[in-house]
C-alpha cells in the first residue's frame, strides 16, 4: 500500500490541567497537570493525542511523495494507527473519506497556519451568554472586578509637547448618520420589515453592481464594499424571520440576480436555530433578518494561493461588509449587529457548507428597532434613545 502524510499539519506540546481531590487532600494545590502531543491536521474534525513514536513518524513522512508500506515494516502498528485517525493518507476505497476531505485542503491552496486556526476556532454548542454568567462578566463592572482595569482607551505615543491639534469640523449629514450607527440589540419581533426595505438594504450592501469580464469565465465584481483582488468570496445566507411577502426560512441571496435561493428548514425551529447561531445571543436571535457571512475561501485562494495575508483579508472583508449593512440600515430607520460568537458547526451543516472550501465567519443582521431598551446598547450620546424618545 502506498501512504503519505496528510497536506497539513501542525503538533502541539499541550499541557492539560484538571482538579485532583486527591492531590489537594495529599497538601497540594488540587491541579493535575498533563503534557501531551496533539496533532493539528484540518482537514480532520478535532486535534488528536499522538503518542512519540506516531510523531516520529509522521515527521519523517512526505506530505507529497507517496512511500510504499514495505518500506516502514518495522513501523507498521504505528503506520495503521495512523492510517485510522487520518494523519497518513493512503490510496484505495478504504481509506477514501479521509483522503478526499485532504485533497479539497490542498486544492483550497490555504496557507497552514490560517487553515488550522479556521479549523479549530470553530464552535459546535457554545453559549457565550452562560459563559459570561458563569464567569461573573456580564457587565462593565463585573469584567473591571474579575479583569482589573483594560489597557486605556486611547494612548499617547511620543512627546506631549510634539502634540499636534487638529481642527474639528462642522457636523455634516454623514456625520450625523454616523453617529446614529448603534448596535442594536433591542429588536421589534411583532413589526414586520416591509419587503421593499427588505430588497433594498441586501442590494445596497450584497448586489454586485458591476461585472469585470477579465476572461469569458475570469470575472471580478464590484460592489459597495472593498475586496481584496476584486474577488467578492463572501456570500451571505439569509435567516428570514420576519418580513412581509417572504415566508420565514433560510436563503441563499445570488448577489448578481438580486434574487433570494430557498434553502432547506433546519432541523430546529428557526427562532431555536437563530439562538444557537448566535451562540444565545437571545438579543439577536430577535432579528428580522440574520445574514450568515460566509466566504468562498477558493475563490480568494485561487489568487493569493499559500498566502500569509489572504484569511485575514477575508475577515476583513466581512468586517466592511457589516460596516456598509450598519450605515445602510441606519439610514433607513432599522438597526443592524455584528457578531462573531457564533457556533459555525451547525450553521455549516444547516448551509451544506463545507468549512474547508466556504464556512461562516460572522452574521449580521437587521430590523426594526424595539420601543424599549431592555438590553443595553452603547449610545452615550443619547443618538438613537434619547432622539427616538423626544419624537
Ligand atoms: C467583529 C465584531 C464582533 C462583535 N461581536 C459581538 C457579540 O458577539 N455580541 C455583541 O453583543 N456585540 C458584538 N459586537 C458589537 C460590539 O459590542 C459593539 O460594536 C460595541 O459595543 C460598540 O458599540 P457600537 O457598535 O454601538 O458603537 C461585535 C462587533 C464587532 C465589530
Amino acid at each position: 500500500m502506498r501512504i503519505r502524510r496528510c497536506s497539513i499539519l501542525l503538533l502541539e506540546p499541550r499541557e492539560e490541567t484538571t482538579f485532583d481531590l486527591e492531590a489537594l487532600l495529599g497538601g497540594g494545590n488540587g491541579l493535575h497537570s498533563e503534557q501531551s502531543w496533539l496533532a493539528l491536521a484540518p482537514h480532520l474534525d478535532a486535534p488528536l493525542k499522538v503518542s512519540i513514536e506516531e510523531r516520529e513518524l509522521l515527521g519523517r513522512l512526505s506530505p507529497t511523495e507517496w512511500v510504499d508500506t514495505k518500506a516502514l515494516a518495522g513501523d507498521g502498528s504505528t503506520v495503521r494507527q495512523l492510517l485510522k485517525t487520518g494523519l497518513l493518507i493512503a490510496r484505495g476505497k478504504r481509506h477514501a473519506a479521509h483522503r478526499e476531505r485532504d485533497e479539497r485542503l490542498r486544492e483550497t491552496h490555504w496557507h497552514p497556519l490560517a487553515a488550522t486556526f479556521h479549523a479549530f476556532t470553530r464552535w459546535s454548542t457554545l453559549d457565550t451568554v452562560q459563559g459570561m454568567r458563569d464567569s461573573g462578566t456580564e457587565t462593565p463592572e463585573q469584567m473591571r472586578a474579575a479583569f482589573g482595569p483594560p489597557p486605556v482607551a486611547a494612548p499617547s505615543r511620543g512627546e506631549a509637547s510634539s502634540s499636534l491639534s487638529l481642527p474639528r469640523a462642522e457636523p455634516t449629514a454623514f456625520d450625523e448618520l454616523l453617529g446614529r450607527r448603534v448596535t442594536c440589540r433591542n429588536f421589534d419581533a411583532a413589526r414586520p420589515l416591509p419587503r421593499a426595505l427588505f430588497a433594498q438594504l441586501l442590494q445596497r450592501v450584497f448586489s454586485v453592481q458591476a461585472e469585470v469580464h477579465a476572461c469569458e469565465d475570469t470575472v471580478f465584481v464590484k460592489k459597495t464594499s472593498p475586496s481584496g483582488g476584486g474577488l467578492h468570496p463572501v456570500e451571505a445566507y439569509l435567516l428570514v424571520q420576519n418580513v412581509d411577502g417572504v415566508a420565514p426560512g433560510l436563503y441563499h441571496y445570488h448577489a448578481l440576480d438580486h434574487a433570494l435561493e430557498l434553502m432547506s428548514m433546519p432541523t430546529l425551529p428557526l427562532r431555536e436555530f437563530a439562538m444557537q447561531a448566535v451562540a444565545h445571543q437571545h438579543w439577536f436571535a430577535d432579528a428580522h433578518v440574520l445574514v450568515v457571512l460566509a466566504p468562498r475561501f477558493d475563490r480568494t485562494f485561487w489568487k493569493y494561493r499559500h498566502h500569509a495575508k489572504a484569511y485575514r483579508v477575508i475577515a476583513l472583508e466581512a468586517g466592511h461588509l457589516s460596516q456598509t449593512l450598519y450605515l445602510s440600515a441606519t439610514e433607513a430607520g432599522l438597526g443592524a449587529f455584528i457578531t462573531g460568537a457564533i457556533n459555525e458547526v451547525p450553521i455549516e451543516q444547516a448551509l451544506g457548507l463545507d468549512p474547508v472550501r466556504d464556512g461562516a465567519l460572522a452574521i449580521c443582521g437587521f430590523g426594526w428597532r424595539g420601543e424599549a431598551m431592555e438590553t443595553a446598547e452603547l449610545d452615550p450620546v443619547g443618538a438613537v434613545w434619547e432622539a427616538a424618545a423626544e419624537r
